[in-house]
């Protein structure tokens, strides 16, 4: 799959988000090297706290269907003027099982831009830190 497909996929899971309260919705596509593809959208709650971002849907769908590694690549897309990065959160998240991640962030012209997890979230903290 190539990075525009990839992206185009994560617009596709726009209309699939759950949100209420922000009205911001976020799109994600996570492929691993193998191929497979792992989609999410951003699911809110009443109690704000609570909501999911796309990026960890995607991921959490992973990891539960028994991917913990081989990830490759993520598109991150919003209807957003500026590129919807992903949230702190979800970097640390995504550090625990895929630091050398490569991410694709769009923004609603569907251009994006493409960087690795470690220039998002450099000096992680990770599994081998415990060590
Ligand atoms: N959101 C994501 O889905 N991913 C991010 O990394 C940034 C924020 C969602 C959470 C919330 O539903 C909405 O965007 C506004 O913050």
């Amino acid at each position: 799959m190539t990075d525009r497909e990839l992206v185009d996929l994560a617009f596709t899971m726009l209309n699939r988000s759950y949100v209420p309260y922000s009205h911001f919705p976020v799109g994600a596509a996570l492929v691993c090297t193998d191929g497979t593809v792992f989609t999410g959208c951003n699911v809110e709650n009443a109690a704000y706290g609570s909501t999911l971002c796309a990026e960890r849907t995607a991921l959490v769908k992973a990891v539960s269907e028994g991917r913990r590694d081989g990830f490759d690549r993520l598109a991150v897309v919003g209807n957003s003027a500026d590129y919807c990065w992903p949230c702190g959160a979800c970097r640390q998240m995504l550090y625990e099982f895929a630091p050398e991640l490569k991410l694709l962030v769009a923004r609603s012209d569907r251009q994006f831009v493409t960087l690795t997890l470690t220039e998002l979230l450099p000096h992680g903290f990770g599994p081998r830190s415990l060590d």
